[in-house]
């Protein structure tokens, strides 16, 4: 297959950005999209150019690195993927693949592709985990409905990789904030701090520049992991019930 491809180049978060068009082929179908860039990368450095630097670790869908947007989609043209399991087959020979990284205001440009996704691990620090002191009792130990216990690790499915916030027009990350305060709160050790959490996370969400949420639900529709917007309307609840225990 061959493809001409539209690649955003950003020297740093300071410099003004460009597109770039680059010719690409005798590539597999059967070829990754990550591993098409890295073909595109290596015939950049035998032409003595500089490779498009973007982000990735796990290529299996688990650490959320991969964070590109393509053809105007978080993740690419396909549903419930990452950008690392999308392959080439999923385009037609001859497209024109237009690749960028996520724009959203919180997360500021690194170069290229890479943005900076360190404002969620200042949202987690604010309220993502459970305060424990004294004897805990082993987790297993701890009887759990299994409809709260399968809501919890639905929602824990979450791999924080930003794709809820660079598709929302507003660039809201409550898709992401949900996830972990239901995780957290359906589970008797995170029920306790549930409301103090929600509002904590909020509070820190608003304050690194994310949006309010849209309601457009265009989180729930790109989230590689099919987060249900559900979990929004409990941190909507829990975050009320912070705010009235005030
Ligand atoms: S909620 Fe979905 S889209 Fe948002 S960070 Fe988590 S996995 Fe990514
Ligand atoms: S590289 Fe880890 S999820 Fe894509």
């Amino acid at each position: 297959m061959k493809f001409t491809l539209k690649v955003w180049r950003q020297k740093n978060a300071k410099s003004k950005g460009r597109f770039e068009t680059y010719k690409i082929d005798n590539i597999s179908p059967d070829t990754s999209f990550l591993e098409m860039l890295d073909i595109l990368n290596n015939n950049l450095v035998h032409e003595g150019k500089e490779p498009v630097a973007f982000d990735h670790d796990c290529r299996e869908g688990i650490c959320g690195m991969c964070s590109l947007y393509i053809n105007g989609r978080a993740h690419g043209p396909d549903d419930e993927i990452t950008t690392c399991q999308l392959h080439m087959r999923k385009f037609k020979d001859g497209d024109t693949i237009t690749i960028e990284p996520w724009r959203s205001a919180a997360f500021p440009v690194v170069k290229d592709l890479v943005v900076n996704r360190r404002a969620f691990d200042q949202i987690l620090q604010a309220g993502g985990f459970i305060s424990i002191s004294g004897i805990v009792p082993d987790a297993n130990a701890i009887p759990i409905r299994k409809e709260d216990a399968d809501e919890s690790m639905d929602a824990s499915a979450c791999i924080g990789c930003g794709a809820c916030v660079a598709t929302c027009k507003n660039g809201s990350a409550m898709l992401f904030v949900a996830a972990r305060v239901s995780a957290l709160e359906r589970l008797p050790q995170g029920k306790i701090e549930a409301a103090k959490r929600a509002k904590s996370m909020v509070q820190k969400m608003d304050e690194l520049g994310f949006g309010a949420c849209s309601n457009t639900q265009a989180c729930e529709a790109e989230c590689p992991k099919g987060i249900s917007i559900a979990h929004i309307a409990r941190l909507n609840r829990l975050f009320i019930q912070a705010k009235l225990q005030d």
